[in-house]
């Protein structure tokens, strides 16, 4: 099962990135997070993109194809992959396209979930995540339960750097400039399958699990 999780910033993608994954059993794959992983890691690829992400800029599409094809080479995405912030460009869904038929796999679905830019500034300001593990957290609607500390792991929670609001806000503008354009990609594939983010993390969790088992059969 190939499927792609679509949305803008603070959509849920990586909340219910988790879940699916296990759901389904398959790698959730974050390029975002692979990214934070390299610039806390200090490695080249690390020192590269990280200007890009504390403005909240996209990084290259050369640099982002790089670290996908890499991961979608791992042994563990044989049964298929969820990708979270993976395509965001129209030439990164066409490289995929590309890598997808020269492996001889297909694209299962698309899961766009759509959520109203000012739930999602709120969503991103209120945001805390493990500074080890990557579980996500939010002051007001997923609090962990000892203050400060991951419920999963115990390492400490943190604010993301690119979610002052500013940069949030550019985040959302650049969303809609290069990102937005791959719903109407995805449309034409008949993949694509829209939730409302609105919902609660669990109702966001039932309609992709529902609509991704009706998919499948
Ligand atoms: P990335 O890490 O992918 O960030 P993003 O797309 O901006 O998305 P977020 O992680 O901010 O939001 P999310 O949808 O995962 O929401 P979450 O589940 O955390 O990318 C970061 C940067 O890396 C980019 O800006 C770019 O520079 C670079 N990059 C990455 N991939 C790239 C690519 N392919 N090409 C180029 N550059 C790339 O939820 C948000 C908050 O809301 C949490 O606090 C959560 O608890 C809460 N929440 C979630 N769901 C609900 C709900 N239903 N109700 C109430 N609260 C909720
Ligand atoms: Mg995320």
């Amino acid at each position: 099962m190939q499927l792609i999780l679509l949305g803008p910033p603070g959509a849920g993608k990586g909340t219910q990135a988790a879940r699916i994954g296990a759901e389904f059993k398959i790698p959730p794959i974050s390029t975002g997070d692979m990214f934070r992983e390299a610039i806390k890691k200090q490695t080249p690829l690390g020192e590269q993109v990280e200007r890009y992400m504390k403005a909240g800029e996209l990084v290259p599409d050369e640099l982002v194809l790089g670290i996908v094809r890499e991961r979608l080479a791992a042994p563990d995405t044989a049964q298929g992959f969820l990708l979270d912030g993976f395509p965001r460009t129209v030439p990164q869904a066409v490289a995929l396209d590309q890598h997808l038929t020269e492996k001889g796999q297909a694209l299962t679905a698309v899961i766009n979930i759509e959520v109203d830019p000012e739930i999602l500034v709120a969503r991103l300001s209120g945001r805390r995540i493990c500074q080890d593990c990557g579980e996500v957290y939010h002051v007001v609607t997923k609090r962990e339960q000892k203050p400060g500390v991951c419920d999963r792991c115990q390492g400490p929670l943190i604010q993301r750097e690119d979610d002052y609001e500013a940069t949030v806000r550019n985040r959302l503008a650049v969303y809609a400039r290069q990102t937005a354009p791959l719903i109407a990609y995805y449309r034409e594939t008949g993949l694509l399958m829209t939730v409302d983010g609105a919902q609660s993390i669990d109702d966001v969790y039932q309609a992709i699990v529902t609509g991704i088992r009706q998919r499948v059969g």
